[in-house]
């Protein structure tokens, strides 16, 4: 299981030393808030005002800064996300995912580093399905169900994010309980059929699992490709005594030992 990071925070990335990194809008938000990143916020500002940049043409500098940054200190991809608005509409969200890719090479970020995160709609899938055939690489993100995940392995997509925490947290609701075992939650038996689903019809597109709201569902999920979950919940799993959270810690630099999922699981 390779161990991703899902923020945006350079200390948490240094301390933590995931391969690779994932973000959204809002982990984008909130490590912008960090002193870590008041050099970038000024100066894209600033440049911005003097190009008379739209709002959203700062934020994009923005989101790309952060990226640029978060590149440097892991060694694989980052995830950046197209805005959710573009997700019913493939020629837009392949444009976006085309200009954030140029944003990044302008800076010297090869598309090698980059994951373009798109949302798994029928739209989005199509647009992912165009920019691989362009070379760019894409995440497929906010997927939910088996369904989604096989039409993305259709359309030839790099990764999925199936997510754990929100199908969880609906079920709960639905069921009015207040959790399950981990064999038991909807969200890790999600990200299961999906797992076995791909490994027994040799399809290369990677699974990684996302949305996580407790460190039993990622145990639960070791041995899935990749992983991304929150510093919190990294830290969680590196201060735990078992040798399998240990496997699933911090030191993921060097690389963790794949660990066989349950084939009847
Ligand atoms: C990862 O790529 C996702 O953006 C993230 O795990 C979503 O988690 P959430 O359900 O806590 O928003």
């Amino acid at each position: 299981t390779v161990v991703v990071a899902d923020t945006g925070d350079l200390d948490a990335i240094r301390k933590l030393k995931p391969v690779d990194c994932t973000t959204n809008p809002s982990l984008i938000l909130k490590a912008l808030q960090s002193p870590a990143y008041a050099d970038l916020v000024e100066r894209e500002i600033e440049a911005g005002k003097a190009a008379g940049r739209s709002p959203l043409e700062i934020a994009d500098a923005l989101t790309v800064g952060v990226g640029a940054e978060l590149s440097t200190l892991v060694p694989g991809r980052v995830s950046t996300e197209v805005d959710a608005n573009l997700s019913f509409d493939v020629d837009a969200a392949a444009a976006k995912a085309r200009a954030l890719i140029a944003a990044y090479e302008a800076r010297g970020v090869g598309r090698d580093r980059i994951l373009i995160k798109l949302a798994s709609t029928w739209e989005g899938i199509r647009a992912a399905e165009i920019l691989q055939g362009e070379g760019i690489d894409c995440n497929l993100t906010l997927l939910f169900s088996l369904a989604q995940a096989v039409a993305c392995a259709d359309a030839g997509v790099f990764l999925i994010s199936p997510f754990v925490g929100r199908i969880t947290d609906w079920y709960k609701k639905a069921e009015g309980v207040d959790g399950y075992t981990p064999d038991d939650d909807p969200g890790v038996k999600s990200v299961r059929s999906i797992y076995d689903y791909y490994k027994s019809n040799g399809i290369d597109t990677v699974v990684m699992g996302a949305s996580f709201r407790n460190t039993d569902q990622i145990k639960a999920l070791a041995g899935c490709d990749r992983l991304t979950i929150s510093p919190a919940l990294l830290e969680e799993l590196a201060a735990d005594e078992t040798d399998l959270p240990r496997q699933l810690s911090a030191d993921s630099a060097t690389g963790v030992a794949p660990i066989e999922m349950d084939e009847n699981s």
